[in-house]
């Protein structure tokens, strides 16, 4: 179903891994996947007697709790016992960025789903049973569900933060059109197929091992300590992998596994706790909602002389991690485009949702939706294509970004003009206006998406990693570093970087689970950087071992250390085989009393950030593309497909080909699910009312695009990325909002009268609306 074009540009320009390894590699776990062989946590084998749990949650969205009953449940046979904020020995507070978020609930209940107590039995089943058992009164207090709502009500989570660049209040006067309007963004369901949940062992002296199924699992490790009041050393979390984390498990896969953590360390017994899926849903937070406004001033010659922006985002009850998704939004306000005069502000509102957490992008989508609503209009307005207004502003060389780096190796123009070559444009605009000509009852839309993404956790202190390698006396190797595998493909990166290094076969090389005893003081697998800082680490780690085998080498061979490089398995003196192999070479290693295990540190160079001035350089580097999204609807049902999304990407120099297709085609349609269809609703009360799959439809295979391409730009790559692969895992996903104004253009066509609006998902009910909408 997805065409892509053989890749002629990597082809011939390989430096960095061996030839056949980046081209032929696969996923390392597609054998044990497609064999249901892969572990998860629920597939840990558990302890006798292990005891299984399931959350009590606040069946009201904002309440004072005024009495709970939970004798009836405390006597089902099988309940062992029921935990609440009573039974916290440390802090009952497990919020990473502010304090403001309890593990459970204590008088007040902040969000309909907020857990409130543990119950502990002898199976998952009786758990359940109690659950029902529990009588609770809450007395209601007023329910904020809309982040407007939370503004007028001054319901905020932490102060607003502003960026700005030149004088936007002045250029406005300025400008020769000056448009205004407003824009919703909806949320976002993480939809992991590993639903959230852990595993709790209790070891000798009071430690305890935890499984997790966590992104983040330093931060599980510090939380379960914090909450016991108990020091780090005595908490172990390992990981072998996610069934998806999609920013859901960054911070949120942190209270289930306190939970089972706190139980297991007062029982003296393992306690499993995995969600349901109508338990997961209903208790995690999702991508934020936002409602913005925006101002966007331009010059005849159709140059956005000033953009200024007010974002309100949806926190939910508790900050999370709002703060830096609201930041990472003023990061991608301006998207691909370069605006001299912009302010943007950011409020994160206060409501009584679930607290709204990471999700693929990280507030950068929501950012981008409303510079390309603010340019649409515009077009819209003046009476020009949206990309004309597009390319004339695209980003260029050592222009400037409003939080003050200085765009270099910029590919925006690159990645817009090859597209536009590569794939016709002009062929495809015609074979949409004849087919708009001919055809009344269907309308073809088509849009250009350009996107630039920063890579590097915005906080600059959280970006460095560790690798810890073995070499074992037989040869082989073991790799262990901070990188959480959850379907992006980073374990079989790390294992292409040792592969290459010691030129070994992948045969050879482990890599171990994600462990908090191996690897210390961890940021979370996220913001697409856990190949690059990970990476670098390993890197770092195998050329150190590399470099000590080599005067092994020279010493044993006499040869000059400069002279020897290591070949498929063999020693190499002046690029000619020499007798000793590689397995021989790590033998008189040993023999000698050389060290075959290093553990090296990465942290990214360059980057700083000031908040008291927000300005700084805090991307190690920027990741571009453009998208042409070309859509059909059927102009009596308002229901569409999307005939194809053209893309060139920049991958810098890919290191795994199949690994980072894959990450751009399931970023686009998860972005274009988030654009289109996805639809979140909760009612006044606060309720969750899209809580199936049922009621909240993803994309499946009926509703990708026809043909997806992908044809990589031709670049000189970047430094700063592992082997000069771009970071992968996020930016594609902003592709998919091209989605939005693909319909747009397509209802236009139909609806000479539509008012263009800005509220995505863009459902078919709503493109039905619009295109018999008058005005
Ligand atoms: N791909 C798969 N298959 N599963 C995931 O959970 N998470 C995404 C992206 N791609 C995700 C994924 C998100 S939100 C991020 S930040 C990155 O992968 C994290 O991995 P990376 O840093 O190795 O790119
Ligand atoms: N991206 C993703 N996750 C994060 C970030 C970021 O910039 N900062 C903290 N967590
Ligand atoms: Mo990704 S949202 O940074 O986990």
């Amino acid at each position: 179903m997805h065409k892509n074009k053989p890749n002629k540009v990597l082809d011939t320009k390989l430096d960095a891994v061996s030839k056949s390894l980046k081209q032929s590699i696969k996923n390392l776990d597609s054998y044990t996947h497609v064999r249901g062989e892969s572990l998860y946590v629920d597939d840990v084998n558990i302890r006798q007697g292990t005891f299984h749990a399931v959350v009590f949650d606040s069946p009201k969205a904002h309440g004072k709790i005024k009495s709970i009953d939970y004798s009836k449940a405390e006597a089902l046979e099988g309940v062992q016992r029921i935990f609440t904020y009573k039974d916290v020995p440390g802090e009952n507070e497990i919020g990473g960025i502010i304090p403001d978020e309890p593990l459970f609930a204590e008088d007040e209940v902040h969000f309909w789903g907020m857990p409130i107590a543990l119950i502990v039995a002898e199976s998952e089943f009786i758990a359940r049973k109690a659950r029902d058992l529990i009588d609770i009164e809450i007395e209601d207090l007023s329910v904020i569900t809309t982040a407007k709502e939370a503004k007028a009500k001054g319901s905020f989570i932490n102060a607003p933060r502003s960026f700005s660049l030149g004088d936007t209040e002045k250029a406005f006067v300025d400008c020769d059109y000056v448009f205004e309007g407003e824009t919703f963004s909806n949320g976002q369901e993480h939809l992991y197929i590993e639903a959230q949940g852990a595993y709790a062992e209790p070891q000798e002296n009071g430690n305890i091992k935890v499984t997790s199924s966590t992104q983040g699992p330093t931060a599980v490790q510090k939380t379960i300590a914090k909450v016991l009041g108990i020091a780090m050393h005595k908490i172990e979390v390992d990981v072998t992998r996610l069934g998806g984390g999609f920013g859901g498990k960054e911070d949120q896969a942190t209270p289930w596994a306190v939970m089972a953590a706190l139980a297991a360390h007062h029982l003296n017994q393992s306690v499993k706790l995995i969600l349901n899926r109508h338990d997961d849903l209903r208790m995690t937070g999702k991508r934020h909602p936002y409602e913005s406004t925006y101002k966007i001033g331009l010059s005849k010659d159709l140059k956005i002389i000033a953009y200024q922006t007010e974002f309100l985002q949806n926190s939910g009850a508790a900050a999370d991690l709002s703060p830096a998704i609201a930041e990472r939004t003023l990061f991608h306000a301006t998207n691909s485009y370069y605006i001299p005069n912009v302010t943007t502000k950011v409020l994160s509102c206060k409501t009584n949702l679930p607290p709204n957490t990471a999700f693929r992008g990280f507030g950068g989508p929501q950012g981008m939706f409303v510079i390309e609503s603010a340019i649409a209009k515009a077009a819209h307005e003046i009476g020009v294509p949206t990309r004309t207004i597009q390319e004339a502003n695209l980003l260029d060389e050592n222009d400037t970004f409003s939080y003050g780096q200085i765009a270099k190796k910029v590919e925006a123009k690159n990645t817009w003009h090859s597209a536009k070559n590569i794939f016709n444009i002009e062929a495809l605009e015609q074979a949409v206006e004849t087919f708009n000509k001919n055809n009344t009852s269907f309308k073809k839309g088509i849009a250009f998406m350009p996107i630039t993404f920063g890579i590097s956790f915005t906080n600059t202190p959280m970006n460095h990693a560790r690798a810890l390698v073995h070499i074992y006396l037989d040869g082989s190797v073991g790799i262990s570093t901070a990188a959480v595998e959850m379907g992006q493909g980073v374990n079989t990166k790390m294992m292409q970087i040792a592969a290459d290094v010691f030129s070994i076969p992948i045969e050879k090389i482990k890599i171990e689970t994600t462990n908090t005893t191996r690897v210390a003081n961890t940021s979370p697998s996220a913001a697409s950087s856990t190949a690059d800082l990970n990476g670098k680490a390993t890197l770092m780690a195998c050329n150190a071992l590399v470099e000590r085998l080599k005067i092994v080498a020279s010493e044993d061979l006499k040869a000059s250390v400069k002279d020897i490089t290591l070949k498929e398995e063999s020693v190499y003196i002046n690029n000619k085989k020499s007798a000793l192999t590689w397995t021989e070479l790590v033998s008189k290693a040993m023999l000698k009393r050389v060290a075959l295990t290093e553990n090296a540190h990465y942290a990214t160079p360059e980057i700083h950030f000031d908040k008291t001035k927000e300005k700084g350089h805090p991307f190690a580097y920027h990741v571009y593309g453009t998208a042409i999204t070309t859509t059909t609807i059927d102009c009596m049902r308002g229901t569409y497909e999307f005939d194809s999304v053209k893309i060139v990407h920049d991958y810098g120099k890919s290191m795994s080909e199949g690994i980072d297709l894959g990450q751009v085609e399931g970023a686009l349609i998860q972005g274009i699910g988030w654009m289109t269809m996805e639809e979140i609703a909760y009612n006044k009360d606060g309720r969750l009312l899209s809580n199936a799959l049922s009621t909240y439809k993803v994309p499946d295979i009926f509703s990708v695009p026809k043909t997806v391409e992908v044809i990589p730009v031709e670049t000189e790559g970047n430094d700063m990325a592992i082997l000069k692969s771009k970071a992968v895992g996020e930016p594609p996903l902003m592709y998919g909002i091209g989605a939005y104004f693909a319909l747009q253009n397509a209802i236009k066509a139909f609806n000479p009268n539509y008012n263009m609006q800005f509220n995505a998902p863009m459902t078919p009910e709503k493109v039905l609306m619009s295109l018999y909408r008058k005005a």
